[in-house]
Order: C-alpha cells, then structure tokens, then sequence
C-alpha cells in the first residue's frame, strides 16, 4: 500500500480510539517515527564506514574475450569451490534486485522523516554489496561472467513482489528474519569459498547485515509492546510463511538443495540461527497479557516452530548419510 503525505501528517490518535479500532498501518507508521529516529541515530553511530574496493583483489583482473580482445572465461581459471560458486550467484542476485527492494519499503514506510532518511541509507548500504560481490566475482574470473549477466537480466526483469505488502507489522517482522538470514548466508558462504580473500569481504558485508537486523529487530520489539496482538499475528505469519528474498531467481530451487546440502543455508541454520535468535532475543514466545488473537498467534507460532525443529532433525540426518557416501566414494577413487 501507499502512504498517502495526508496521512502521515494527521492528528495522532486517541489510546481510546485504538483499543477497539486496531492499529491501521498509516497509524503505526506514526507510532514508530520516534522509535525509527532513535534506531536510525544508532545505526548511524555503529555503522563504520568501509571501502569496497579494498576488499576486490584489482591484481588478478585482466581483460575478457569480446571488445578488448582478451581472454574468454573458462571454469579452470576459478579458484572458489563449486558450491562457493553456487552460493556467490544466489546472494548476488538476491543483492542485485535492490531496485525491486527499494521501491517495495519506500513504498511501505514512505520517503519522508526518520523513515525517509532511513530507506534511503538502507539502500545506499545495500548497494555497495552487489558492487562488491560482482566486481571480486569478475576480477577472480571465480563465475562464467556471461552466465551471470543473462541471470541478472532475468532475475531483475523479473522484479520483487513483497509477500508482506499488504501489512506495515508484516513487513517489519520479515525483515528482522530475512536481514539475519542474508547476514548468515554470506557469512557461510565466505567460509565455504575456499578463499580467504572472499571470506573477508563477505564478513564485511554479512557485518552490514547485521546491523540492518539489529534496527528491524528493535523497531519489531517496540511494534510488539504498542500493538502486541497484531504484531504476534504478524511474527506468526512471516515465521510460517517464510521464502528466502531470491526465490524467484533462476534456477533457484536446485541451487537452494545444493547450498542446504553444503551447509551454507539450510532448515537446521534457518531454525537455530535465524528464527531463533530474533524471537528469543524479542522473548516472543514468552510475552504475556495478550488477547485471544495475540494468543492464538503465538500457540500457532509455537506449534510450529516445535514441527520446524522436527523437520530440521529428519534433514541433519538425510544430510549426514549423504555426505558420508559422498566421502565414502571419494575414498574408494
Ligand atoms: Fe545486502
Ligand atoms: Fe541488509
């Protein structure tokens, strides 16, 4: 939905007049100006400042085959694992539809004050990750360039839909879990590229992302104390529903079970280190004084993560018998 400026500028309104009424986005969006402003003011104290292109080994690079005449890609020239080549192409596309991202919380949160100023340095912060990823991807030669380029291309065209637009709350609550899980995914996939060049960028990067989490994750927990009932709905919903950013990429189901196998992003990492950092730093399972749609919300969310949990147990186990016939197999060449 849109904000409309009228909106955004009218009267506060009356605690009466809410507790019977619920809490409408335009109003929530008000409510948390103040928390926005003083997250914001935070973020903007933590956040160093960091130069990519240190971080991109320039002396590797050459020329490539086509305009300069230099020499064509070839995938003995990479020096990253395949599943690091694999998981570089997931987060890069997921970075590259920042366009898509942008339009979708400048459209939710508005262009104007503390939120204004916040989407804005959002984005400016995003930005620099696709730069950085690309410009290490094509100076290591670590990736076919021409297969990337027809991918971003599609991925793009394609654009990003929020699942969430329908709801200010739901829209919060994603980001705090999805800003964690690209933090944890370009975090793994560094340490599985076999290149410590790469590593140290991607901690970078994965070190941005958890800032961006940190500020989603406050403004989550002050939306939890003014309207706990609708925001445990929302926490709910963006848990049980949850997709990665990326899932419309091509090729995307297949590289997810390559990177699930691999360890960089899987049901066991998506149940330990994403969901349940946020809700047990949010202490969600345990906020009392809720009404029957706030308490249903949270029997359902509690439900559900316990299935979850199950799930991730029945992978760990698919996934060691099969790396253990993978290392079986090796052993016997
Ligand atoms: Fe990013
Ligand atoms: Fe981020």
């Amino acid at each position: 939905m849109t904000i409309a400026p009228e909106q955004r500028t009218a009267a506060a309104p009356s605690a009466a007049s809410l507790s019977t009424a619920g809490w409408t986005d335009a109003r929530l969006i008000m409510a948390l100006e103040e928390v926005v402003e003083v997250e914001l003011n935070r973020h903007l104290k933590v956040a160093k400042e960091w130069m990519p292109h240190e971080y991109v080994p320039w002396s590797l690079g050459r020329d490539f085959d086509g305009v300069l005449g230099g020499e064509a890609w070839s995938l003995e020239q990479s020096k990253v694992t395949p599943l690091g080549r694999i998981a570089l192409v997931v987060n890069l596309l997921t970075e590259d539809n920042l366009p898509s991202y942008h339009h979708e919380i400048a459209t939710m949160f508005g262009r104007e004050g503390a939120w204004g100023t916040w989407v804005h340095r959002w984005t400016a912060e995003e930005g620099r990750h696709g730069i950085a990823i690309r410009d290490y991807l094509l100076a290591t030669r670590a990736v076919d360039p021409v297969e990337l380029e027809r991918a971003r291309m599609t991925h793009m065209a394609e654009g990003f839909e929020s699942d969430n637009a329908h709801s200010m709350l739901h829209s919060v609550a994603y980001v705090a879990f999805q800003e964690l899980a690209t933090r944890i995914s370009h975090r793994n996939t560094g340490h599985f590229s076999g290149d410590p060049i790469c590593d140290q960028l991607l901690a970078k990067i994965a070190n941005d992302e958890n800032l961006h989490m940190v500020f989603y994750r406050n403004l989550l927990k002050a939306a939890l104390e003014i309207a706990p009932d609708q925001a445990m709905r929302a926490v709910a919903d963006v848990v049980i529903d949850f997709r990665m950013p990326g899932h419309g990429m091509p090729g995307f189901e297949r590289s997810a079970a390559q990177l699930a196998i691999g360890g960089v992003y899987n049901l066991r990492i998506h149940h330990d280190d994403v969901l349940q950092p946020v809700l047990r730093h949010l202490k969600v399972m345990e906020i009392g004084g809720l009404g029957p749609a706030g308490l249903q919300a949270q029997q359902e969310l509690g439900v559900f993560l316990d299935a979850l949990d199950a799930q991730a147990t029945k992978f760990d186990e698919r996934q060691a018998a099969l790396l253990a016939r993978r290392a079986a197999n090796a052993a016997k060449k």
